[in-house]
């Protein structure tokens, strides 16, 4: 089927190119050119595994192509999918659907013939019901609107995308004939597909995102519990985990959970709650907990180190998991703000996320080569993200480079039973 995806973010762009992989013919439009010139060289705009090389061999062979012209892309379309960013309003706090009003106006404004235009982006409730009403209101063409919440994460969006776990369509439309068609690669192979009206659609994203936030924020509540009644999280984990009406995943504490998703996502529900004058107790709680919990750890580290004024401490890892190089909403913003406002000194080290925390502190930390180099004379090191990386670090002779050799351990990277020696290791849910 011939595509065309609007907007190279995560979505669009693993999108576009895993429907380029399985046989599609895909134009990724962006307005952005420089975005656009660079994938065109094969220089890609975010890291995430496996997906440099699905573009250039997608690209080569002529199935992906990129544009920024998008009257010229969408003339000839099938399929037009928007996948725009709807980033939080800092000033109203709701969700901001101005690039989503755009891509709907370039798309009326442009079309050659009917197409199906999907919703890839987190969209409010009635989101799709207006956008099929404005695009379908004095239009010479059809267009069937269809909501297609994506769920892949980062680090794993490829694998996401070729293997979800279900693929959830909303539609006021005829749709499922193309719908299967486009899917055909992933229904051979079994993968359930759920049809609904537009509000079941969306908010099924909604739901999704938030359950896994509260099953986080729950856990991260009892790891605290945790240590201070003298058990360990991680057998606790692997207790409550065992229960199969619970599930074993997303159990693991850690800093709080930050990206791009969670904390936007729950936000977001409480106020589609909200407008339907609805008081949603929970919802509202998971944001606070998250909040509250990046509080207690800070609070955590100033009992570790003293008065923080002047003290050095380490931040190993500023992305909000490992294997990105994100740092949006990350946990990390939050806790090494507080400890700047307490007057410490931060030196960090990531595997991925420099370039992104220089763009968040500029000059007001330091940016240190490797983990050792990021210890030298420091009061404490903390643990944020569980990158691979921190598992192979010489603890010992990280010790050796700090003021006083204590480790504040949030992801479980350390191995509790064969703690490096000469090292105060404190960790979340056991003894942290
Ligand atoms: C999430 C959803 O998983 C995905 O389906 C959706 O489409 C987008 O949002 P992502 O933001 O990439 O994906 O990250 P995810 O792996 O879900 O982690 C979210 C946050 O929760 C991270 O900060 C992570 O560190 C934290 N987390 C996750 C934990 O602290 N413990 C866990 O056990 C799991």
């Amino acid at each position: 089927m011939k595509i065309v995806v609007i907007g190279t973010g995560y979505v669009g762009l693993v999108s576009g190119t895993c429907f380029a992989e399985i046989g599609h013919e895909v134009i990724c439009v962006d307005y952005d050119l420089v975005k656009i010139n660079g994938l065109i060289d094969g220089v890609m705009p975010i890291y995430e595994p496996g997906l440099e090389e699905m573009v250039v061999r997608n690209f080569a062979r002529g199935n992906l192509k990129f544009s920024s012209n998008i009257a010229e892309a969408i003339k000839d379309a099938e399929i037009v999918i928007i996948a725009v960013g709807t980033p939080t309003n800092s000033i109203t706090g709701k969700v901001d659907l101005s690039y989503i009003n755009a891509a709907a106006e370039a798309i009326k404004a442009n079309l050659g013939g009917d197409v199906i235009v999907i919703m890839k982006s987190t969209v409010p409730v009635g989101t799709c019901a207006g956008l099929s009403l404005l695009l379908n209101t004095d239009s010479k063409y059809i267009c069937r609107m269809v909501s297609n919440p994506e769920f892949l994460r980062e680090g794993h969006a490829i694998d996401d995308f070729l293997n979800p776990e279900r693929i959830v369509i909303g539609s006021d439309s005829e749709v499922e004939g193309e719908i299967r068609q486009l899917y055909a690669d992933h229904l051979k192979r079994n993968i359930p597909i759920l049809f609904g009206n537009f509000p079941t659609a969306e908010l099924i994203k909604y739901a999704a995102n938030t359950a896994l936030a509260a099953k986080v924020a729950l856990m991260n509540e009892i790891a605290c519990i945790s240590e201070r009644v003298g058990a360990d999280i991680t057998k606790i984990v692997e207790g409550v985990g065992l229960d199969s009406r619970i599930g074993n995943k997303f159990l693991s504490p850690g800093p709080g959970f930050g990206g791009s998703c969670f904390p936007k996502d729950t936000k977001a529900l409480l106020q589609i709650a909200e407008e339907v004058d609805f008081e949603g107790y929970l919802i509202r709680a998971i944001t606070k907990s998250n909040e509250n919990h990046m509080t207690n750890i800070v609070s955590n580290i100033s009992k570790i180190c003293g008065d923080l004024s002047g003290k050095i401490i380490t931040i190993l890892g500023v992305t909000y998991k490992a294997n990105t190089d994100d740092v949006r909403s990350s946990p990390a913003i939050n806790i090494i703000n507080h400890l700047l406002e307490m007057g410490a000194v931060i030196n960090i080290y990531d595997p991925e996320g420099m370039s992104g925390a220089k763009n968040i502190w500029g000059a007001k930390i330091n940016y240190c080569k490797d983990p050792y180099a990021a210890a030298k004379n420091s009061n404490l090191a903390v643990i944020l993200t569980e990158w691979v990386q921190f598992k192979e670090i010489d603890y010992k002779k990280l010790s050796e480079e700090m003021l006083e050799p204590k480790i504040y351990d949030l992801r479980n990277v350390i191995d509790i039973k064969e703690p490096p020696k000469g090292i105060k290791l404190y960790k979340l849910g056991i003894n942290g």
